[in-house]
């Protein structure tokens, strides 16, 4: 039997493109924010300073005004051009020498760095401290200037591919509201979605019941144009946010909470100064996830930023508080309790992306129920933290049983295991490198 270690590298060198790694060949042909956070976790166990590189690649794309962006365009022309489309180049905050997206994605690069930097030699270590930290400083202050619009201290996404998790169910419903242009409602009506499947590049590698439907994805690029006319400048967007994808997202919020924290000591360690008022507002953030929060169930969800509304929509991200860390004990047992009930979320394979008694649920499709190998590397690493180490091995066993009977895909049936999506996935095998050798 081939060694799982020695497989997950293998995958990961497979896609590595020389300072960066693509999540998978042929489907994801670029560089993204999150995938290359997880993929420098795994290799630093393989290769601490392609680890690094890995990271200080990120900040190639980064925008003057502070913001990493989601994607960074791989040079080569690929197909349907991506970059095109962002045309990130004509706004004056972006990078000349490379095309990138003109939205961010979940802030988990402090974590990322401060793993790395655990694995390299101390001169090599004070060495990308110095070039990482003040990158990740600004694009801190960047997300709590631009986007904390409500005042809250909570960051305010505008697009569903800043949460990461593109087509959970509540994103669908809010892109539905917000985006349904005549031309997209003519496509509903006469079936043309089926003729657009043709040009999907992800059609050509998986089944379509494995992805997202061909019209949510038409809303997703309608607006993702809305926001280039924008200048995927927020100030302009939010002159009219009932037109707009406006989330407070718990996820995202909850992943920024761990990292500002996580910024904080690396930064105490590189001797390099947080300005008051950010550090300020990462105190305040702890207080605005609250806010998010019902106080007779414990229980969180996103808020609605234009509704001014809490939806409560139960997805995987109702679990990303535990990986916050700031819950209070008893918030933190309401939420294992929930991650441990047999009909929501434990399964054969945890965590589903979606509880099992949600009318959204389906195994195989995307972000709407299967189990992703990266959503589980944040649960362990609050299960672990809050004291319930069992649970995390759970987790962790599992989510190694997967890959080593399918292969490190994109994700999983949390059913039967099945593997879906993209095969020879790199966040999939570099979470596995992870969770073998921490
Ligand atoms: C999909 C995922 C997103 C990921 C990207 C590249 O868009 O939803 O989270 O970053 O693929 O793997």
């Amino acid at each position: 039997m081939i060694d799982l270690n020695d497989y997950s590298a293998k995958v990961l060198e497979n896609n590595d493109a020389g300072e960066w790694t693509i999540p998978a060949k042929g489907m994801y042909p670029h560089q993204w924010l999150w995938d290359s956070c997880f993929t420098a976790m795994g290799l630093r166990h393989v290769n601490p300073q392609r680890a690094a590189l890995e990271l200080l690649s990120l900040l190639r794309g980064q925008w003057q005004n502070g913001m990493i962006p989601h994607m960074i365009f791989s040079r080569r022309k690929i197909g349907f051009n991506d970059e095109t489309i962002w045309d990130s180049r004509s706004i004056d905050s972006a990078p000349r020498d490379v095309g990138t997206s003109g939205i961010t994605q979940p802030a988990l690069i402090a974590q990322a760095t401060q793993l790395v930097a655990e694995k390299l030699p101390t001169d090599e270590r004070q060495q990308f401290l110095a070039q990482m930290v003040p990158a990740i400083i600004r694009h801190h202050a960047w997300l709590y200037t631009e986007r904390d619009v409500s005042g809250d201290a909570l960051v305010m996404l505008l697009h569903p591919w800043e949460t990461g998790l593109d087509n959970s169910p509540s994103w669908t419903v809010n892109i539905k509201d917000a985006h349904t242009p005549h031309w997209v409602r003519a496509f509903d009506l006469l079936r043309m979605d089926r003729i657009i499947n043709y040009f999907r590049r992800d059609l050509h590698h998986t089944d379509a019941s494995q992805r997202m439907k061909t019209l949510d994805l038409l809303r997703l690029y309608h607006a993702q144009q809305d926001l280039r006319r924008h200048g995927y400048d927020t100030a302009k967007v939010m002159q009219n946010p009932h037109r707009h994808f406006t989330i407070e997202s718990l996820g995202f919020n909850s992943i920024l909470i761990r990292n500002n924290e996580i910024l904080r000591e690396l930064a105490d360690e590189a001797n390099i100064k947080i300005e008051p008022w950010l550090l300020d507002k990462f105190k305040q953030a702890i207080a605005g996830l609250t806010k998010l929060c019902n106080p007779d169930t414990g229980i969180c969800y996103h808020r609605n930023f234009d509704k001014h509304m809490i939806e409560e929509t139960p997805t995987i991200t109702v679990l990303f508080p535990l990986y916050a860390g700031v819950m209070s004990k008893r918030q933190n047992a309401t939420l294992v309790g929930l991650l441990t009930n047999t009909d929501l979320y434990w399964p054969d394979y945890p965590v589903p992306s979606v509880p099992l008694d949600s009318k959204f649920f389906n195994e195989k499709r995307y972000w709407q129920g299967p189990t992703w190998l990266n959503t589980n590397w944040l649960i362990i690493d609050g299960l672990k933290r809050a004291g319930y180490q069992k649970e995390a091995d759970v987790i962790k066993q599992k989510s190694i049983e997967l890959v080593a009977r399918q292969g490190a895909h994109e994700y999983f049936s949390p059913i039967t295991g099945q593997g879906y999506g993209a095969n020879n996935f790199s966040w999939t095998a570099a979470v596995t490198l992870d969770l073998l050798n921490s």
